[in-house]
């Protein structure tokens, strides 16, 4: 069967259990947050201390972190510009499901492709997702090097490394830019926490 038939015998069942009933019963507005940049930008950092915000004043969220994703469901797939691509498809795919349930889902990749970012927005309905764009310069994540990992690269013994020898798309319409040089991830939490307050995902 030809990759275009893929699909050919599959039938979409339509649960009674809407999305928006989830939603309601779980008194929130689901959304995507996008956290994207470099690594050692604090996506991960600014993500999780949200996350625990979130919690506190019961709203039920759900993040979903490279390092992790990659320990089991792209468990198979490295750094190549192709294996991300495949990396970002499938967390996007796995945002739009949890969002479904009524969640509000964090996601901290690298996603260093436009297109890509582009995708997951596009796989979800207007007013569902928020880029986050966590931005820090190249120096600043590579001083910090929480992992260690810049200096492997610079020595040669990681290849494809995003800002080194594979590239970093900024985005240009994200809905929120931190900037992790100037604020503390407290800081960047306060922000988000004042822009989903202002634009209704909150209240
Ligand atoms: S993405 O580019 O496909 O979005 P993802 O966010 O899942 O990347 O994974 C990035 C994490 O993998 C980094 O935080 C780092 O810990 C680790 N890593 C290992 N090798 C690389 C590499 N070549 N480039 C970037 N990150 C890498």
């Amino acid at each position: 069967m030809s990759q275009d038939n893929l699909k050919e015998n599959l039938t979409w069942h339509q649960h009674q259990v809407t999305k928006e009933a989830r939603a309601e019963q779980k008194s929130q507005k689901p959304c995507v947050l996008w956290f994207t940049g470099l690594s050692g930008s604090g996506k991960s950092t600014i993500a999780n201390l949200l996350e625990k915000k979130l919690h506190s004043i019961n709203k039920q969220s759900y993040l979903l972190d490279g390092d992790n994703v990659r320990h089991g469901l792209c468990g198979d797939l490295g750094f190549s510009d192709r294996d991300r691509v495949e990396n970002i498809r499938r967390v996007s795919e796995l945002a739009k499901l949890f969002l479904d349930a009524g969640l509000i889902v964090l996601t901290a990749f690298i996603s260093p492709f436009r297109t890509d970012r582009d995708f997951a927005r596009g796989l979800l309905e207007e007013n569902e997702f928020v880029e986050v764009f966590v931005d820090a310069p190249l120096s600043v994540c590579e001083a910090r090097d929480p992992k260690g990992l810049y200096k492997k690269a610079r020595r040669g013994e990681i290849s494809k490394f995003t800002g080194i020898d594979s590239e970093y798309q900024s985005p240009t319409n994200a809905e929120v830019r931190l900037d992790t040089e100037k604020h503390t991830a407290e800081e960047c939490v306060d922000i988000l926490i004042k822009y989903l307050t202002d634009n209704k995902f909150l209240n």
